[in-house]
């Protein structure tokens, strides 16, 4: 379903090769670039931070989407638009103050995207779907890739209910794969993040094997 884009994570390339893995992907036809990161404080694993973000940016031609999942956000947002990222996404859960990091974000000139953890409700976002161009939902419980998918497509149906006719993306993020991708898309999902299913079975030396990865999904 070409509507439906596709963000590869950079979680599962090879980390001593980002440049060429981002021009791999997009070579390949992915639409958006998801970017995990993570401060070993919000969730059990360090991954990277600005300066790496800033790395990436001249080899992404198409959207960088950055997931924080960092607590707190809001002294890393200026850092984050100098990087280069064309949208932040933070977590509900990061912090008790999401409207204000939200509206923080959006000043930057950045897309400014909302994290539903497992655990939470859709109800968390429920007042802030008039600032936010997309609700991240995450189908894993952040930290790593290769997860099980969670199945919260009862959940997804809810925030794109929510949403209603405002131009609000939904983004499922861990586990999605061709066998979960058709779950999230009928319950209203537009944005699918893989980390594991694009990569596997891939390099550098064999881009086109991402390539059928995202195809499938
Ligand atoms: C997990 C990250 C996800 C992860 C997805 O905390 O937010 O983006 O990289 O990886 P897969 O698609 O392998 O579950
Ligand atoms: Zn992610």
């Amino acid at each position: 379903d070409r509507s439906v884009k596709i963000a590869p994570s950079i979680l599962s390339a090879d980390f001593a090769n980002f440049g060429a893995e981002i021009r791999a992907i997009e070579d390949q036809g992915a639409d958006w670039v998801h970017v995990d990161v993570m401060d070993g404080h919000f969730v059990p694993n360090l991954t990277f931070g600005p300066p790496a973000v800033k790395a990436f940016r001249p080899h992404v031609k198409t959207f960088m989407d950055v997931h924080l999942m960092i607590a707190p956000v809001d002294p890393y947002i200026e850092a984050y638009a100098e990087a280069g990222a064309d949208m932040l996404t933070a977590h509900v859960e990061a912090g008790p103050h999401i409207h204000r990091t939200l509206q923080a974000i959006k000043a930057t000139g950045m897309q400014a995207g909302v994290a539903l953890n497992p655990g939470t409700p859709a109800e968390a976002v429920a007042d802030v779907l008039d600032l936010a161009d997309m609700v991240l939902v995450m189908t894993v419980n952040p930290g790593f890739g290769g997860q099980k998918f969670i199945d919260l497509t009862a959940k997804v149906r809810k925030v794109r209910e929510m949403i209603g006719d405002r131009e609000v993306h939904i983004q499922i993020d861990g586990g999605v794969d061709p066998n979960t991708a058709p779950l999230v898309v009928a319950a209203g999902a537009d944005v699918l993040v893989a980390g594991s299913a694009v990569f596997k079975g891939g390099s550098v030396e064999a881009p086109e094997v991402y390539g059928r990865n995202m195809q499938a999904i």
